[in-house]
């Protein structure tokens, strides 16, 4: 804390020297600064150009109270000599440029807004309000002067799409909590909520014609405690909904900050809220929900239930009449709701095994000719797609609504990477990419998360790196993407803080992505601006991660294959200093740390920020090592020498540079030891989550050579030891300077599994040989 003080009254000092760039986010397309700042005072007001943007004044006015501490009246423009410090709202219709566009200009006294739209005078106002420091620590309103920067502004978004998503069926939050929610979307200029209503978990949305969605669907007897599978379950019942009154009430306070609301009603997976409550809508209404005898579970595990722990379901909305009907019925209310032009139809991780199962969809599928249960899923999908747009409204579905052919008018979120998004704006359908690895807020963001999350890391960096418009995408076809939109999905996001922590600083990297022109947007620059970011958010008294301000440390090969060197990296400009074993000195860092011994604990610490690292020394490590597969992009580690590093994955898969993984492919890699020596052990470490569809090899064969040519079998081994982070090991002693490993991926993975027809990820940490 202290070191970020430090770093304030350094930026303090700055501005009162020189006319700074202030703190902007997102970056407007165009920024003039102009010599010296105004000081808004008590005899300020605001004026508007015509009494339909009175609500646009009373908002400013709120928000000036609640961000400065002053009141600022709304009154007639004045006349006379006298200059008080004038605000005016206006709007420009006379302008063919971007409808969420707007002007700012502060110059002697006067600021001028004015939006190409009213949503353009919306955002003109939010950056408006980034220009003072907020002082919400000040109770009165006696905050004036408000000192603010002369300078002119002229902008307007990249993308029309610009969302945030929230999953509100895994963890609850109350409506006040979507209300900050909202909040924080308009103040970085979002234009879209997409609100995850229903899913396996819990139904959220009140329907009058089936109150038994929510009476029985909005609750669940406990969950899991800790990272899926669970150590236990807690046994509480659980639950909430939004009656249809506060949906209104959400979707007006949304309407009012120029943000459309979509609502998502998943089908025909995530459906065991909805079958709890209506078991007709299964293939199988009077089968008891398939509950693993290993899940921990709250309650009777008899009949159709709710579901308390994660994953993907088999029991999923049968395609017959009562179902389709039903889901008409339901969508006729949501629509009645939500003035939105889309309803998200979910669509994602459907398990076939209960259509396979069922004679009612095989007799389905050969009347109706389709080819599979895929093709009976776009049926599905189609069928709903047709009955929507029969409403006048647009369908949203996750990528897998092009498996078995895409629905005619279809938009796709692309969220199993950028393929599904290449894919539909290639046939010539609207897109919005969302694509796991950056754009996953659910993801940890620091390397050492002191709370549960799904895991995987995608810090603040990838998310501002990301960009929307595929590089693989023809030109001509970009136009298809519409924006992007992070999803936070809420397995281990129990209460608002938590929400907050995930979002922030994300969401202001992603801001800026969506919002300012390709050509501004630099890492350097938003790093600057961080600082300032992090003090609105203490003086906003919103929870925020300081993962970036964490020492990260890399591991690298030396040049001939001797040890490893330790190499560190800091945002923060001062000394960092180093600790090897037990030492008794402390000593600077001046560059990558060269590591020989067998064991060694290194430690660095910079005033609160420590890191430390064991190493595992045997024959492979550092050594030279190839492997027959590339790693999957989003899993690339450190290259091949990821395996070879001496790091042991100790935090399992929040350090996602810690491992390899691979899609669907087997693991086979090569070690030179670099001379002819005695192995009496080889182990292979690998990872195991099933619910984000990581599995363990089928087999793994250790091979061993003398010459790097002729290789020979030593075992196969089939059962590891351990649990999530497996071992197999051989015990078969042999001469040899080349060791070869191969771990063979289970490929498609089974059904009635997690992730059930996708690839399986293999997740490899390290080999040893000793
Ligand atoms: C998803 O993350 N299942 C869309």
């Amino acid at each position: 804390m202290k070191r970020i003080i430090t770093l304030f009254l350094l930026a303090f000092t700055l501005n009162s020297y020189s006319q700074q760039v202030p703190v902007l986010i997102p970056m407007p397309s165009e920024l003039t600064m102009h010599s010296g700042n105004i000081d808004i005072t008590s005899d300020a007001y605001i004026s508007v150009s015509h009494p339909g943007l009175a609500k646009h004044a009373a908002l400013l006015q709120s928000n000036l109270l609640s961000m400065h501490g002053i009141i600022v009246p709304v009154e007639p423009e004045r006349t006379g000599n006298k200059i008080s410090t004038w605000i005016r709202l206006a709007i420009d219709k006379n302008t063919d440029k971007n409808p969420e566009g707007y002007s700012l200009t502060i110059r002697d006294k006067r600021i001028m807004i004015t939006g190409n739209s009213e949503a353009g005078l919306f955002y003109g106002i939010q950056t408006f309000l980034q220009l003072g420091d907020p002082r919400s620590d000040r109770m009165e309103p006696v905050a004036f002067p408000l000192t603010i920067p002369q300078l002119s502004i002229t902008d307007s978004p990249r993308f029309k799409y610009r969302g945030m998503h929230l999953d509100v069926a895994r963890h609850f939050q109350p409506v006040s909590f979507i209300k900050k929610y909202i909040d924080f979307l308009a103040a970085y200029k979002f234009n879209t909520f997409h609100w995850h209503l229903t899913d396996d978990q819990g139904w959220r949305i009140e329907i009058k014609k089936y109150p038994r969605l929510t009476q029985v669907g909005g609750y669940r007897n406990g969950t899991i405690i800790g990272r899926y599978p669970g150590t236990g379950n807690d046994s509480i019942y659980y639950g909430g909904f939004y009656t249809q009154e506060e949906i209104k009430e959400v979707v007006k306070y949304a309407a009012e900050r120029f943000i459309d609301v979509i609502p998502e009603i998943e089908m025909p997976g995530h459906a065991s809220a909805a079958i709890a409550a209506y078991p007709q809508l299964s293939c199988f209404p009077l089968e008891s929900t398939k509950i693993l005898e290993s899940t921990p579970w709250a309650g009777s595990r008899k009949g159709k239930q709710v579901q308390q722990t994660w994953g993907v379901f088999e029991d999923v909305f049968a395609p017959t009449e009562y179902t389709f009907n039903f889901l008409e019925d339901v969508v006729d209310e949501v629509m009645l709701l939500f003035p939105s032009k889309y309803i998200h139809i979910g669509g994602d991780e459907c398990p076939k095994e209960s259509w396979k199962r069922s004679a009612f969809c095989q007799q389905l599928i050969r009347s109706k000719k389709l080819k599979d249960e895929h093709g009976l899923q776009s049926y599905f999908i189609q069928r709903m797609e047709k009955y929507i747009n029969s409403k006048g409204k647009k369908i949203i579905g996750w990528d897998e609504i092009l498996e078995g052919g895409l629905a005619p008018n279809a938009t796709v979120m692309s969220w199993r990477g950028e393929e599904g998004g290449i894919k539909a704006a290639t046939e010539k359908h609207d897109v919005i990419m969302t694509p796991g690895n950056w754009m996953y807020f659910d993801h940890s963001q620091s390397t050492n998360e002191d709370s549960v999350t799904i895991g995987n890391y995608t810090p603040l960096e990838e998310v501002y790196s990301y960009e929307p418009i595929p590089a693989k995408l023809a030109n001509e076809k970009a136009k298809y993407i519409l924006g992007a939109q992070a999803n936070l999905w809420t397995e281990y996001i129990k209460n608002p803080a938590k929400v907050e922590y995930m979002i922030f600083p994300r969401i202001t990297a992603l801001s800026e992505v969506l919002w300012s022109p390709k050509e501004k947007r630099n890492w350097k620059d938003f790093e600057s601006r961080l600082p300032g970011i992090f003090k609105r958010l203490d003086q906003q008294k919103i929870n925020y991660s300081k993962a970036f301000y964490e020492l990260k440390a890399t591991v690298l090969p030396t040049e001939n294959f001797t040890g490893l060197l330790w190499k560190l990296e800091s945002t923060v400009n001062e000394p960092i200093l180093v600790k090897v074993n037990n030492a008794d000195s402390v000593w600077v860092y001046t560059g990558p740390q060269l590591i020989t011994d067998k064991t060694f604990v290194a430690a660095a610490n910079f005033k609160g920020t420590t890191l430390s690292q064991k190493f595992h020394f045997n024959k492979a490590t550092g050594k030279k090592i190839v492997l027959a597969n590339e790693a999957s992009k989003g899993f690339p580690g450190d290259g091949p020498f990821t395996l070879v590093n001496g790091v042991q994955n100790e935090k399992a898969l929040t350090r996602s540079r810690e491992f390899l993984g691979f899609a669907g492919k087997d693991m086979e890699a090569t070690i030179d030891l670099e001379q002819v020596q005695p192995v009496n052990s080889i182990i292979l470490h690998v990872l195991e989550q099933t619910g984000s569809w990581i599995y363990r090899p089928t087999s793994v064969s250790f091979y061993a050579s003398e010459n790097g040519t002729d290789f020979t079998l030593l075992e196969t081994v089939i059962v590891p030891k351990g649990k999530r982070h497996l071992l197999y090991e051989t015990k078969k002693p042999v001469k040899a300077r080349f060791i070869k490993v191969l771990a063979k991926n289970m490929g498609s993975i089974g059904s009635g599994k997690p992730g059930a027809g996708n690839p399986a990820w293999l997740f490899v940490d390290e080999i040893e040989v000793k």
